[in-house]
């Protein structure tokens, strides 16, 4: 695959600050949006999977702050879908990752913004920018190509499981028709596992991976905005992260961790 660049020269130091700028700014109109009371303002693939009114304000608002500072650059966003860009660069984007906690008052929801190079598909992009923020709590994780993910001024490293087994993440997506499928692997997992999370958040999860906080995560049927950002904060950290085994992560399964737990996942997911 080829490494493609954007026509015009790119300063990723640049376009990171101006992702972060985004995200905080996306983040407090959600953070405050939730304070005023959310309710749902349509359901999507099925009636458990739903958008609010500020899911799509806040989407709103990241892109026309691309556009305004980057016209060139493509757009592909959870709710109001996908543009073509002129300069080899998209924001994939998440404006609120973890909706139903979100919908429930729960704190652990995100802005998540990757900004990638080439085609916007896991198979064929190359992450450059990725910035993950929950402004529940105020964390902010960014990484940038080649120059590490950090959260708050701090490196992040992904960690290797201890003795006691690893701290595992996953997710069930909203379909009930995929939920057999997403036990039994689960079951499969649990042996080498300590114990399990379901946090609800995609890109919080790899932001979490990504911070050694969790020692692996998989997951069945996300999609590019859910982990495009989060990708990049697991590599960065020294993680892997795919998909079928020798695949990008995408629809049919994500698994993220550092490498020896990240095979052990794949091994047991597709035994
Ligand atoms: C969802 C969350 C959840 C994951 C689902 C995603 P959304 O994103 O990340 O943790 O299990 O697969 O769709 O709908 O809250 O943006």
């Amino acid at each position: 695959m080829s490494d493609v660049s954007p026509a015009a020269p790119l300063d990723l130091d640049d376009l990171t600050a101006l992702a972060v700028d985004i995200a905080r700014e996306a983040g407090e109109l959600a953070r405050r949006r939730r304070s005023e009371g959310v309710t749902v303002a349509a359901t999507k693939s099925v009636i458990a999977d739903v958008v609010t009114e500020a899911d799509r304000e806040v989407e709103r608002l990241i892109r026309d702050r691309i556009a305004a500072a980057r016209p060139a650059d493509g757009f592909f966003g959870e709710e109001t879908g996908a543009e073509r860009g002129t300069s080899g660069l998209t924001w994939v984007v998440d404006p609120i990752d973890g909706t139903v906690n979100y919908l429930y008052g729960i704190p652990h929801y995100a802005v998540s913004i990757g900004v990638v190079a080439g085609e916007p598909v896991p198979s064929e992009w190359q992450q450059r920018v990725g910035v993950v923020f929950n402004p529940a709590n105020g964390e902010l994780f960014q990484a940038t190509r080649g120059r590490g993910a950090w959260l708050d001024g701090q490196r992040l490293a992904v960690s290797e499981p201890s003795e006691a087994g690893a701290l595992v993440a996953t997710g069930f997506g909203y379909d009930p028709a995929t939920h057999d499928g997403d036990f039994a692997r689960l079951r499969r997992v649990m042996p080498f596992a300590r114990d399990v999370r379901r946090a609800g958040a995609a890109s919080l999860d790899l932001a979490y991976v990504a911070a050694g906080r969790l020692d692996g995560y998989f997951e069945r049927g996300l999609h590019a905005w859910d982990h495009a950002a989060g990708g990049l904060l697991v590599l960065e950290a020294g993680g892997l992260i795919g998909g079928s085994p020798d695949d990008a992560p995408g629809r049919e399964m994500t698994i993220a961790a550092g490498s020896a737990l990240f095979e052990r996942i794949s091994t047991a997911v597709y035994q």
